[in-house]
């Protein structure tokens, strides 16, 4: 019979278990970060920061390198037009938990952002999901499709709304980024 003394700490554990399950986000079963690396478009967003309600209508697809960084993590690198000129901008994503799971810590604002591979079948789209904070009282949730292509399919479109539902997004914070030439080419 257990004792009161162990029963409590049984039922402790259980307690802790249960907050991580809750707090965990699901991640792609089996995330192979080699077959994720490469090129993909962002072909989709939703977020609930105030930064992007103002600029969703401007935002165009970027194209984003994922390669693989030495500590195990991605180097993530995006090229987007601003201004009249291609920009790129580096994040780099450290291994956190999981496979599939990574933290990137923002040099502007010095705190952490959680990203995760939800869903990717590699070859077409993958369904990410990033959270983090902006600054005091500025916690942001934000929802992405990458497409391995700039003219992602019909159903590819509505996997991301689902998804993006699922994530407590209404339509109208869900945009489709339109397709630009500009800036997509390959360096030389
Ligand atoms: C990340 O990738 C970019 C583009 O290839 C490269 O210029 C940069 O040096 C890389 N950074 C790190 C820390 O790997
Ligand atoms: C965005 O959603 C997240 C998760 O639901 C929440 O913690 C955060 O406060 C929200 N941010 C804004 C600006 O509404």
């Amino acid at each position: 019979m257990a004792t009161p003394r162990l029963l409590w700490m049984g039922l402790l554990l259980l307690g802790i278990l249960q907050t991580q399950a809750q707090a965990t986000v699901s991640v792609q079963p089996d995330f192979q970060q080699d077959k994720f690396l490469g090129r993909w478009f962002s072909a989709g967003l939703a977020s609930n920061s105030s930064w992007f309600q103002e600029k969703k209508a401007v935002l165009s697809m970027c194209k984003s390198v994922v390669a693989p960084t030495a500590d195990g993590g991605l180097n993530l690198t995006s090229t987007f037009l601003r201004k009249n000129q291609c920009e790129t901008r580096t994040m780099l994503l450290k291994p956190e938990g999981s496979p599939g799971s990574y933290s990137y810590q923002s040099p502007h604002w010095g705190s952490t952002y959680h990203v995760s591979v939800v869903e990717t079948d590699y070859t077409e789209y993958a369904l990410l999901r990033s959270e983090g904070s902006k600054g005091p009282g500025q916690d942001f949730l934000m929802a992405t499709l990458y497409s391995r292509t700039q003219t992602p399919r019909a159903e590819l479109k509505e996997k991301f709304t689902t998804f993006s539902k699922s994530q407590g997004f209404t339509e109208d914070t869900i945009v489709f980024l339109p397709k630009t030439e500009k800036c997509m080419k390959e360096p030389e």
